[in-house]
């Protein structure tokens, strides 16, 4: 997905896509063969034209919607054991948030906070607040229906390791 085909979204996200941290998520492998980069413009693009089809909150949406998976660090080179409600599918949300904060507080309201921080319902427990945050966790899921096809997958689609390995084996 090209995001500079689309000059109004462009605008929106600018400051987003071509921040050095952001650009990072290039590296980051979300599921399979993409990046956290790729998924996260993937979710922001198409919820923003749900949004502005439905005319709600487009730039919260595109916003929020590319932010949602902005964690701290790729998940699956951690190697620690976690405890099973510290594992990345129910943490990382909150840790998008708390990055979020600190590198575009100039970006954020108080929908693309929850768009943020709910993405991962109903694996954490509260749902979204507003129609667009519906919009970014519905489109979370759908762009990974491959995973989905494949029950073996789905831990690891919600960032829950099966197999822990120990550090150094
Ligand atoms: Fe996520
Ligand atoms: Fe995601």
């Amino acid at each position: 997905m090209n995001p500079s085909k689309n000059k109004e979204y462009y605008e929106i996200v600018k400051s987003i896509i071509e921040n050095p941290e952001f650009i990072k998520r290039k590296t980051y492998k979300h599921h399979e063969d993409e990046s956290v980069y790729e998924h996260s413009l993937k979710v922001s693009i198409i919820s923003y034209k749900i949004a502005k089809l439905l005319h709600l909150d487009k730039e919260s949406t595109a916003i929020g919607g590319l932010l949602h998976d902005f964690y701290y660090k790729p998940w699956q080179d951690n190697t620690e054991k976690q405890k099973f409600f510290k594992q990345h599918g129910f943490v990382h949300a909150r840790q998008a948030l708390e990055n979020s904060i600190n590198y575009f507080p100039y970006l954020l309201n108080d929908k693309t906070e929850d768009i943020i921080v709910k993405h991962m319902f109903p694996l954490n427990v509260i749902p979204p607040k507003y129609m667009e945050g519906w919009i970014v966790t519905l489109v979370d899921k759908i762009v990974s229906l491959n995973v989905l096809a494949h029950p073996t997958a789905w831990p690891k689609y919600v960032g829950i390791k099966t197999k822990t390995k120990k550090i150094g084996s």
